[in-house]
């Protein structure tokens, strides 16, 4: 099987490897704010989907992953401790790109939680105390009064319009409920759109399986589908 051009050189048992350029690619062009995000769906415990936009913060090219950061009490969340199984798309249209990545769910490990965490502006910080993410709340004033009890909790600056640009430097503990999800990629599929909609698509699968606190892969095969 032929690679298609913008694969070309690229090893074969490498599709996170191509990832992490296209990533770098998508940066580079600058058309989109945000060239990490995608769209991921998870599945509650009836099957029933659901899908929004997350960041991807990071890309482990081997051991083969992507990273995201949430409220692990959100609907995604109580979704994942039910189905531990996602399913990620990126879409770069000015490049002509998407990427799908699918496969099961282990949380992040605490260490990596907690340095992402602490890198975090100390607003955001705040924030992931203050919300409980998905769940109704009576009205914006309720929201900006849970910001403002956990402000106080953490002796930080009132979270009102100019406490926002105050620095703040004192410490925020990561909240139990908040912190990573890697995503292994079981499959990942890269699409080049191509002329007349004749795409080039390829997809790579491998087996995984639990192995202690982690996942072992086993090799990667490449199938091109059709477009
Ligand atoms: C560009 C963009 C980036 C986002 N990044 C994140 C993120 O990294 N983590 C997160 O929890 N929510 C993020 N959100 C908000 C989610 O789309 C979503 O509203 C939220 O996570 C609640 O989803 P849920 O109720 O399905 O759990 C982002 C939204 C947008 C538009």
């Amino acid at each position: 099987m032929s690679a298609p051009t913008e694969l070309n050189g690229v090893p074969p048992g490498e599709p996170l490897a191509v990832l992490a350029r296209w990533l770098d690619d998508a940066q580079r062009d600058g058309a989109q704010p945000n060239p990490n995000a995608m769209v991921l769906a998870t599945c509650d415990a009836a099957g029933r989907p659901s899908a929004r936009v997350v960041l991807c913060k990071d890309l482990a090219v081997d051991p083969g992953y992507i990273v995201f950061f949430t409220n692990y009490l959100s609907r995604k969340g109580r979704d994942l401790a039910a189905t531990p199984r996602a399913a990620a798309v990126f879409h770069w249209d000015t490049l002509h790109r998407q990427a799908r990545i699918e496969g099961p769910v282990l949380k992040s490990p605490s260490a990596e939680s907690d340095a992402y965490f602490a890198s975090r502006p100390w607003q955001s910080r705040i924030g992931a105390w203050a919300s409980r993410q998905s769940e109704p709340t009576e009205s914006r004033a309720a929201l900006e009064q849970a910001l403002a009890a956990a402000a106080r909790r953490f002796a930080a600056p009132s979270p009102g319009r100019t406490g926002l640009d105050e620095p703040f430097d004192g410490p925020i503990a990561r909240p139990p409920h908040w912190g990573g999800y890697r995503l292994w990629a079981e499959s990942i599929e890269l699409w080049v759109e191509g002329d007349a909609r004749i795409h080039d698509r390829l997809v790579w699968s491998r087996s995984l399986r639990a192995h202690a606190e982690t996942l072992e892969a086993g090799p990667w095969t490449v199938t091109r589908l059709q477009p």
